[in-house]
Protein backbone atom coordinates (compact mmCIF):
# COMPACT_ATOMS: atom_id res chain seq x y z
CA UNK A 1 0.00 0.00 0.00
CA UNK A 2 1.47 3.53 -0.48
CA UNK A 3 -0.41 6.76 -0.27
CA UNK A 4 -2.16 6.59 -3.80
CA UNK A 5 -3.89 3.46 -3.38
CA UNK A 6 -5.98 5.28 -0.89
CA UNK A 7 -7.74 6.93 -3.44
CA UNK A 8 -7.75 3.85 -5.89
CA UNK A 9 -9.54 1.83 -2.91
CA UNK A 10 -12.57 4.58 -2.34
CA UNK A 11 -12.62 4.71 -6.38
CA UNK A 12 -12.91 0.70 -6.72
CA UNK A 13 -15.13 0.77 -2.88
CA UNK A 14 -12.52 -1.29 -1.27
CA UNK A 15 -12.65 -0.64 2.36
CA UNK A 16 -9.46 0.13 3.79
CA UNK A 17 -8.34 -1.60 6.91
CA UNK A 18 -5.99 0.28 9.69
CA UNK A 19 -5.05 -0.57 13.22
CA UNK A 20 -3.17 1.45 15.83
CA UNK A 21 0.22 0.30 16.35
CA UNK A 22 2.79 1.49 18.85
CA UNK A 23 5.87 -0.82 19.36
CA UNK A 24 8.38 -3.52 17.70
CA UNK A 25 6.79 -6.87 18.82
CA UNK A 26 3.35 -5.65 17.95
CA UNK A 27 4.59 -4.27 14.19
CA UNK A 28 6.43 -7.97 13.57
CA UNK A 29 2.99 -9.50 13.79
CA UNK A 30 1.11 -7.15 12.20
CA UNK A 31 3.43 -7.37 9.44
CA UNK A 32 3.04 -10.10 8.66
CA UNK A 33 -1.14 -9.72 8.82
CA UNK A 34 -3.05 -8.70 5.49
CA UNK A 35 -3.87 -5.20 7.38
CA UNK A 36 -3.66 -2.68 4.70
CA UNK A 37 -2.29 0.20 7.60
CA UNK A 38 -0.39 1.22 10.69
CA UNK A 39 -1.50 4.01 12.77
CA UNK A 40 1.27 5.49 15.40
CA UNK A 41 -1.48 6.97 17.14
CA UNK A 42 -0.96 9.48 20.19
CA UNK A 43 -3.29 7.17 21.86
CA UNK A 44 0.11 5.23 22.73
CA UNK A 45 0.01 7.97 25.47
CA UNK A 46 -3.29 6.23 27.29
CA UNK A 47 -2.76 3.23 26.24
CA UNK A 48 1.12 2.56 26.46
CA UNK A 49 1.56 5.19 28.89
CA UNK A 50 -1.16 5.25 31.15
CA UNK A 51 -2.08 8.76 31.03
CA UNK A 52 -5.83 9.47 31.18
CA UNK A 53 -5.73 11.46 27.52
CA UNK A 54 -4.07 12.08 24.68
CA UNK A 55 -2.74 15.83 25.51
CA UNK A 56 0.08 13.98 27.07
CA UNK A 57 1.88 12.67 24.19
CA UNK A 58 5.32 14.25 22.79
CA UNK A 59 6.68 14.98 19.66
CA UNK A 60 9.55 12.94 21.32
CA UNK A 61 7.46 9.53 22.38
CA UNK A 62 5.67 9.66 18.78
CA UNK A 63 9.14 9.45 17.21
CA UNK A 64 10.46 7.04 19.43
CA UNK A 65 7.51 4.69 19.03
CA UNK A 66 6.93 5.45 15.38
CA UNK A 67 10.70 4.11 14.90
CA UNK A 68 10.20 1.14 16.41
CA UNK A 69 7.05 0.00 14.56
CA UNK A 70 8.70 0.87 11.08
CA UNK A 71 11.95 -1.45 12.66
CA UNK A 72 8.82 -4.28 13.28
CA UNK A 73 6.82 -3.52 10.14
CA UNK A 74 9.35 -2.52 7.07
CA UNK A 75 6.19 -3.30 5.02
CA UNK A 76 3.39 -1.85 5.99
CA UNK A 77 1.84 2.23 5.14
CA UNK A 78 2.75 3.75 8.40
CA UNK A 79 1.02 6.95 9.44
CA UNK A 80 2.75 9.14 12.20
CA UNK A 81 0.25 11.58 14.52
CA UNK A 82 1.20 14.72 15.36
CA UNK A 83 0.81 15.49 19.03
CA UNK A 84 -1.38 18.08 20.64
CA UNK A 85 -0.57 21.51 20.15
CA UNK A 86 2.18 20.51 17.67
CA UNK A 87 0.57 22.62 14.96
CA UNK A 88 -0.11 25.33 17.21
CA UNK A 89 3.43 26.04 17.91
CA UNK A 90 4.39 28.20 14.83
CA UNK A 91 5.22 26.79 11.51
CA UNK A 92 8.95 26.02 12.25
CA UNK A 93 8.31 23.83 15.54
CA UNK A 94 5.18 21.68 13.11
CA UNK A 95 7.29 21.45 10.82
CA UNK A 96 10.91 20.51 12.61
CA UNK A 97 8.30 17.85 14.00
CA UNK A 98 6.95 16.66 10.59
CA UNK A 99 10.23 16.44 9.77
CA UNK A 100 11.13 14.15 12.94
CA UNK A 101 8.24 12.08 12.62
CA UNK A 102 9.15 11.04 8.57
CA UNK A 103 12.82 10.46 9.62
CA UNK A 104 11.56 8.27 12.15
CA UNK A 105 9.89 6.11 9.37
CA UNK A 106 6.46 7.11 8.69
CA UNK A 107 4.90 7.66 5.43
CA UNK A 108 2.53 9.80 6.24
CA UNK A 109 1.08 12.90 9.24
CA UNK A 110 -1.88 12.45 10.81
CA UNK A 111 -3.18 16.14 12.29
CA UNK A 112 -6.38 16.37 13.92
CA UNK A 113 -8.87 19.41 13.28
CA UNK A 114 -8.74 22.04 10.76
CA UNK A 115 -9.79 25.38 11.93
CA UNK A 116 -6.79 27.76 12.64
CA UNK A 117 -4.54 25.30 10.91
CA UNK A 118 -5.78 24.47 7.64
CA UNK A 119 -3.07 26.48 5.80
CA UNK A 120 -0.16 24.45 8.12
CA UNK A 121 -1.72 21.72 6.91
CA UNK A 122 -1.64 22.67 2.99
CA UNK A 123 1.96 23.66 3.76
CA UNK A 124 3.21 20.48 5.00
CA UNK A 125 2.29 19.12 1.71
CA UNK A 126 2.89 21.19 -0.22
CA UNK A 127 6.31 19.97 1.35
CA UNK A 128 6.17 16.58 0.07
CA UNK A 129 4.24 15.01 3.15
CA UNK A 130 1.41 13.30 2.86
CA UNK A 131 -1.29 14.65 5.36
CA UNK A 132 -4.02 12.25 7.08
CA UNK A 133 -6.92 14.45 8.21
CA UNK A 134 -9.08 13.68 11.79
CA UNK A 135 -12.39 15.25 12.49
CA UNK A 136 -15.17 14.45 14.93
CA UNK A 137 -13.90 13.62 18.37
CA UNK A 138 -10.71 14.62 17.78
CA UNK A 139 -8.89 13.49 21.27
CA UNK A 140 -6.70 16.28 21.81
CA UNK A 141 -9.95 18.55 22.16
CA UNK A 142 -11.08 16.40 24.92
CA UNK A 143 -11.41 19.39 27.01
CA UNK A 144 -12.83 21.41 24.65
CA UNK A 145 -15.86 18.46 24.26
CA UNK A 146 -15.89 18.37 27.83
CA UNK A 147 -15.47 14.74 27.40
CA UNK A 148 -15.56 11.98 24.97
CA UNK A 149 -18.28 11.93 23.72
CA UNK A 150 -20.45 11.65 20.34
CA UNK A 151 -19.64 14.69 17.69
CA UNK A 152 -21.66 15.93 15.17
CA UNK A 153 -25.05 15.30 16.67
CA UNK A 154 -26.92 18.31 15.89
CA UNK A 155 -27.73 19.88 12.47
CA UNK A 156 -24.91 22.67 13.14
CA UNK A 157 -22.04 20.44 14.11
CA UNK A 158 -22.66 18.26 11.14
CA UNK A 159 -22.58 20.80 8.81
CA UNK A 160 -19.55 22.33 10.23
CA UNK A 161 -17.84 18.74 10.02
CA UNK A 162 -19.03 17.82 6.34
CA UNK A 163 -17.51 21.88 5.56
CA UNK A 164 -14.46 21.01 7.43
CA UNK A 165 -14.23 17.35 5.26
CA UNK A 166 -14.53 19.51 2.29
CA UNK A 167 -11.74 22.03 3.36
CA UNK A 168 -9.35 19.15 4.44
CA UNK A 169 -9.40 17.84 0.60
CA UNK A 170 -8.84 20.78 -1.06
CA UNK A 171 -5.91 21.36 1.13
CA UNK A 172 -4.22 18.16 0.02
CA UNK A 173 -4.93 15.29 2.49
CA UNK A 174 -4.68 12.25 1.18
CA UNK A 175 -7.45 10.45 3.94
CA UNK A 176 -9.82 11.04 6.66
CA UNK A 177 -10.16 9.79 9.91
CA UNK A 178 -13.81 10.27 10.92
CA UNK A 179 -14.17 9.81 15.18
CA UNK A 180 -17.22 9.30 17.06
CA UNK A 181 -20.19 10.57 14.72
CA UNK A 182 -23.89 9.29 13.50
CA UNK A 183 -23.39 6.93 11.02
CA UNK A 184 -25.61 9.02 8.58
CA UNK A 185 -23.39 12.03 8.91
CA UNK A 186 -20.61 9.32 8.16
CA UNK A 187 -22.57 8.36 4.90
CA UNK A 188 -23.17 12.10 3.82
CA UNK A 189 -18.66 13.12 4.63
CA UNK A 190 -18.08 9.69 2.70
CA UNK A 191 -20.23 10.56 -0.45
CA UNK A 192 -19.54 14.40 -0.46
CA UNK A 193 -15.78 14.20 -0.44
CA UNK A 194 -13.69 12.06 -2.95
CA UNK A 195 -10.62 11.38 -0.78
CA UNK A 196 -11.33 8.31 1.30
CA UNK A 197 -12.76 7.79 4.95
CA UNK A 198 -11.38 5.85 7.52
CA UNK A 199 -14.31 5.40 10.27
CA UNK A 200 -13.86 4.98 14.26
CA UNK A 201 -17.70 4.95 15.76
CA UNK A 202 -18.75 6.38 12.50
CA UNK A 203 -20.54 3.53 10.95
CA UNK A 204 -20.45 1.25 8.44
CA UNK A 205 -20.63 3.71 5.33
CA UNK A 206 -17.00 4.80 5.72
CA UNK A 207 -14.23 4.28 2.74
CA UNK A 208 -12.51 1.76 5.53
CA UNK A 209 -12.07 1.12 9.32
CA UNK A 210 -9.40 1.51 12.06
CA UNK A 211 -9.51 0.63 15.36
CA UNK A 212 -6.86 0.38 18.66
CA UNK A 213 -4.97 -2.94 18.52
CA UNK A 214 -5.36 -3.00 22.44
CA UNK A 215 -8.91 -2.54 22.19
CA UNK A 216 -10.08 -5.22 19.37
CA UNK A 217 -7.58 -7.44 21.34
CA UNK A 218 -9.93 -7.52 23.84
CA UNK A 219 -6.51 -6.66 26.38
CA UNK A 220 -9.27 -4.30 28.59
CA UNK A 221 -12.28 -6.48 28.86
CA UNK A 222 -14.23 -3.56 30.77
CA UNK A 223 -13.50 -1.26 27.90
CA UNK A 224 -16.31 -1.45 25.84
CA UNK A 225 -17.58 1.42 24.12
CA UNK A 226 -20.36 0.84 21.64
CA UNK A 227 -18.28 0.90 18.61
CA UNK A 228 -15.90 -1.33 19.33
CA UNK A 229 -15.94 -5.12 19.08
CA UNK A 230 -13.32 -7.54 20.54
CA UNK A 231 -11.59 -10.25 18.19
CA UNK A 232 -10.11 -12.10 21.09
CA UNK A 233 -10.04 -12.13 24.51
CA UNK A 234 -6.17 -11.02 24.70
CA UNK A 235 -6.29 -10.29 28.42
CA UNK A 236 -7.75 -13.25 29.06
CA UNK A 237 -5.29 -15.33 26.57
CA UNK A 238 -2.23 -13.61 28.29
CA UNK A 239 -3.57 -14.12 31.98
CA UNK A 240 -3.75 -17.87 31.50
CA UNK A 241 -0.22 -18.11 30.00
CA UNK A 242 1.55 -16.39 32.99
CA UNK A 243 -0.59 -18.35 35.51
CA UNK A 244 0.45 -21.43 33.61
CA UNK A 245 3.76 -20.48 33.90
CA UNK A 246 3.39 -19.40 37.47
CA UNK A 247 2.19 -22.87 38.01
CA UNK A 248 4.43 -24.84 36.27
CA UNK A 249 7.53 -22.92 38.01
CA UNK A 250 5.78 -23.32 41.22
CA UNK A 251 5.41 -27.52 40.78
CA UNK A 252 8.84 -27.66 38.44
CA UNK A 253 7.21 -28.66 35.79
CA UNK A 254 8.98 -26.37 33.96
CA UNK A 255 12.24 -26.42 32.65
CA UNK A 256 11.74 -30.28 31.79
CA UNK A 257 14.34 -31.94 30.57
CA UNK A 258 14.37 -31.17 27.25
CA UNK A 259 14.64 -27.48 28.14
CA UNK A 260 17.64 -27.76 29.95
CA UNK A 261 21.73 -27.83 28.37
CA UNK A 262 23.22 -31.05 28.83
O1 LIG B 1 -4.54 8.09 18.25
C1 LIG B 1 -5.30 7.25 17.75
O2 LIG B 1 -5.27 6.05 18.09
C2 LIG B 1 -6.26 7.69 16.75
C3 LIG B 1 -7.29 6.70 16.31
C4 LIG B 1 -8.30 6.51 17.37
C5 LIG B 1 -7.90 7.08 15.02
O3 LIG B 1 -6.21 8.79 16.33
Amino acid sequence: MNVLDFSKRKAANHPISMVTCYDCWSARVLNDTEIDTLLVGDSLAMVMHGFDSTVHATVEMMVLHVSAVRRGAPDKFVVGDMPFLSVRKGTAFAMDSVQELMRAGSNAVKIEGEAGHLDLMAHVVESGVPVMGHLGLTPQSVEAFGGHKVQGRNEGQAAQILESAKRLEQAGCFALVLECIPAELGRLVTREIGIPTIGIGAGPHTDGQVLVLQDMLGMSPCFKPKFLRHYADGHGMIEAAVNRFHQDIGSRAFPARAECYG
